[in-house]
């Protein structure tokens, strides 16, 4: 019997102008935790969309427990006993958790389909593994960490031994991935073999027993996970140089509010109130940061001020103007700018080049439009170029390639990209350096604080409170849509700030 579960032996995959995996070998023991780790667009997912069948490698073999097999298809992956949770997930969302579960092997009595013995065969996984979620609920009515939980139990479903979670963490709350570490550990007790992608360091080092580092395509090697490695040295050996965790701000010398937002109620798509009797100030060179448990009103908050949905009550002001019923395009114009927080829906198009998601703001300006409504090409794919530099885009074909094809990080960085380089008067951002490499992560926090020292106001939205205390000058705590506490930066621990979020008025860590 081999000692692995998996060898993927001198992988390549090619994409247009882009080796994404480049002889890369990946050797996973039987049982074990295997974290891969490398930059955005290192070749990670592709890798493990290779192992999965949905893509065709170029070059190189696959062994399962030993045994060399042709993995042409998704069904042959399920069939060898391998299951994956995908970066992006693919689930349907009118459908049920059990309907999403036994998705394409449908159990029927004769002609008629019968979900009541997988309702049972689901709860009974759910309950095993902890990963609770109603077998009846549909898809649209869950978190996304529930939602994360029907993936998993997808793989449980059809009985994978082999379990591969693409960013698994990426989109949960820091309780939620708490939870999700735990039932990796308890996965790893049943048997089951884990592969994770993630790009938070304090995940490997909680779970991952071996790890693997891609860079640029390549395998650079294999390290144990001991209990003396560092996050340090795991980033060193991701980017090749060392990354600073830390940030360095100049001292805060706010100017006048730019941002007004004054008693604003909003209401969620189905008529909820989310946001109650809201205030805040966001002055010229600072950033204001929203510390709040996910679904607290913060994504609400956020499309409120930025226009994709109306306030029921209150006003929203910047720089003295009254923007409260103007459209999206009229704010944009008057100088807000949004990193959002789903960017596929609201962030970019996918379809379209880099180039064209550079310009989506404003390529009906003079800068972009000549005569007669044609584009300026020249003009655009100069400004994409040179963000695609700056911001250390890694793509297949530079400015013409589809935004789509991009890895997830690369798609935010090319959000960032646009919004920053339009620099708004007032930018909402929110989570974002969810889904970036922590180089990436380094690249973006830095420019954030560029645009406080060039005066801009920023509104920062992000669950990560390591975030929120080091880049932000003021820190709002919310809880249930409204404000629990507002302080300058410094002046509350961690703990503090984390029970206001929980509700606490004016708590003291301890108290
Ligand atoms: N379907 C595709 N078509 C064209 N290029 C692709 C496609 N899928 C991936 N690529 C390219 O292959 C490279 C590797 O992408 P991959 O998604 O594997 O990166 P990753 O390591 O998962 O990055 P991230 O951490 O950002 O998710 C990238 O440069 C990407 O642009
Ligand atoms: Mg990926």
């Amino acid at each position: 019997m081999s000692e692995y579960a998996i060898q993927m032996l001198g992988i390549t995959k090619t994409f247009p102008g882009i080796v994404a995996n480049d002889n890369v070998t990946l050797e996973v023991k039987k049982n074990e935790v295997h974290a891969i780790l490398g930059e955005n667009g290192a070749g990670k997912s592709t890798l493990m969309s290779v192992l999965f069948g949905s893509y065709a490698p170029d070059a190189g073999r696959i062994l399962i427990n030993g045994k060399e097999v042709k993995i042409t298809n998704p069904n042959v992956a399920t069939s060898l006993g391998i299951g994956m949770v995908h970066q992006h997930f693919k689930l349907v969302h009118n459908y049920t958790v059990t309907e999403n579960i036994v998705l394409g092997r449908e159990p029927k009595k004769g002609l008629v389909l019968s979900l009541g013995e997988a309702e049972k065969k689901v709860a009974m996984l759910s309950e095993k593994y902890g990963l609770q979620v109603d077998p009846r609920a549909k898809i649209e009515d869950i978190t996304v960490g529930q939602q994360q939980r029907v993936e998993i139990l997808k793989t449980l479903y059809s009985d994978s031994d082999i379990i591969i979670l693409d960013e698994p963490t990426a989109v949960l709350t820091p309780q939620e991935i708490d939870e999700l570490m735990d039932i990796i550990k308890l996965l790893q007790k049943e048997g089951k073999t884990i592969v994770i992608i993630t790009h938070k360091l304090r995940e490997i080092k909680a779970v991952a027993n071996r790890c693997t580092i891609l860079r640029r395509g390549k395998s650079v090697g294999c390290i144990d996970i001991l209990p003396e490695t560092s996050e340090q040295e795991l980033a060193t050996l991701m980017v090749g140089r060392p990354v600073r965790f830390d940030v360095d701000k100049k001292p805060f010398h706010p100017g006048k509010a730019i941002l007004e937002v004054q008693n604003i109620c909003v209401n969620d798509s189905v008529g909820i109130e989310k946001v109650h009797d809201f205030s805040i100030d966001v002055h010229a060179g600072e950033i204001v940061g929203i510390a709040g448990v996910d679904g607290n009103g913060q994504t609400e908050l956020l499309y409120a001020i930025s226009g994709l949905s109306p306030v029921t009550k209150g006003r929203i002001l910047l720089n003295g103007q009254d923007i409260t019923n103007k459209t999206i395009r009229e704010r944009i114009e008057m100088g807000l700018g949004h990193i959002p927080e789903d960017r596929h829906r609201h962030g970019m198009v996918g379809g379209l080049t880099i180039a064209e998601n550079t310009v989506l703001k404003d390529f009906y300006t003079d800068k972009y439009t000549g005569k007669f409504g044609i584009l300026k090409n020249d003009a655009i794919y100069k400004n994409s170029d040179a963000l695609i530099e700056q911001f250390d885009v890694r793509s297949g074909q530079g400015s013409i390639t589809p935004a789509g094809s991009l890895s997830g990080g690369n798609q935010q960085k090319v959000i960032i990209a646009r919004e920053i380089s339009l620099s708004p008067d007032v930018l909402l951002v929110a989570q974002p350096t969810r889904g970036l490499d922590v180089g990436a992560i380094e690249y973006i926090r830095k420019r954030i604080i560029g645009e406080r020292e060039a005066g801009k106001a920023i509104l920062l939205v992000s669950f990560e409170l390591d975030e929120i205390m080091s880049l932000c000058d003021r820190i709002a705590a919310i809880s249930k849509g409204s404000v629990v506490g507002i302080f300058n930066e410094g002046e509350k621990t961690a703990s503090e700030i984390g029970l206001m979020m929980a509700g606490v008025k004016n708590a003291k860590a301890g108290a």
